[in-house]
């Protein structure tokens, strides 16, 4: 039987989201599938990371976010915690070099009081080092919950004594005021949800929710994304004439 050459979807380059956001999920699926403990997903989950970044700065992306720990998170058992800021931490200094290196800019949101100090001057260092490149900027949320982040934006308003803000105003405020909200929000594993992940920012993101666990997320799962989202109208509540 012949069947038509179906033909190959392909990137509009020209038209590339500017901002990717990427909620990490199905670490722990994935590895119990597998006979596994749920860590090994979490290092397998992070082989996907620098997959994905090196990706995305080969398409011409330019900024890319991902979800690594949420507010919530320290509710899960303390080894597994651990384990996922061990993963962290390996994760910066196997890396830290080659990126700032590549020209990635790298930024941390997320309440940093909670996180490990040793963790926290790392992470200074990559931040005060990678400032001035101009190439991709790698965006990663640790210790990150959205909610808390607009209380906190309230709480410094208060504090600077301003008697009201505009949006323009009340941006400068967030973790995220360097960078524009995200075109494109990725959830992988199938749950639709954002679990407190940049609520405020992603207001007219268009979303989507592949059905795999993230360590099977990997170049060509990013492609797809970004050929659906080519495929959405973005309106912003106006009218196409
Ligand atoms: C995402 O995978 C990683 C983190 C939340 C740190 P999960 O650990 O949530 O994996 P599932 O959702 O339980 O499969
Ligand atoms: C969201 O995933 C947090 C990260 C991916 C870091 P969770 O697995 O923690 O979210 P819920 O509990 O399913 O909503
Ligand atoms: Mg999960």
């Amino acid at each position: 039987m012949w069947f038509k050459k179906k033909k190959k979807e392909e990137i509009d380059f020209d038209r590339l989201p500017a901002h990717i956001a990427l909620i990490m999920d199905g670490n722990g699926r994935w590895a119990k599938k597998r006979g596994q403990l749920r860590t090994y997903g979490h290092r397998i989950g992070a082989e996907s990371l620098k997959v994905i970044i090196r990706h995305a700065q080969k398409l011409g992306i330019k900024i890319i976010s991902f979800f690594a720990f949420s507010t919530e998170n320290w509710n899960r058992p303390q080894d597994e915690v651990d384990e996922i800021f061990r993963i962290v931490k390996d994760l910066i200094k196997e890396k830290k070099e080659d990126c700032i290196k590549n020209n990635m800019k790298f930024v941390i949101i997320g309440e940093r009081e909670k996180l490990d100090p040793d963790l926290v001057k790392e992470i200074e260092d990559f931040e005060e080092r990678s400032k001035n490149n101009d190439g991709l900027i790698v965006n990663i949320a640790l210790n990150y919950g959205g909610r808390g982040e607009i209380i906190s934006a309230v709480n410094k308003i208060l504090a600077d004594k301003l008697e009201s803000v505009d949006e323009a105003t009340f941006r400068k405020y967030l973790q995220t005021s360097e960078i524009p909200d995200p075109d494109l929000l990725v959830r992988t594993s199938g749950e639709q949800r954002l679990s407190n992940f940049m609520m405020y920012q992603c207001a007219y993101s268009e979303l989507y929710f592949p059905k795999v666990h993230w360590p099977d997320f990997r170049e060509k799962e990013l492609e797809e994304a970004i050929i659906a989202y080519q495929k959405r109208d973005r309106r912003f509540g106006a009218i196409k004439k």
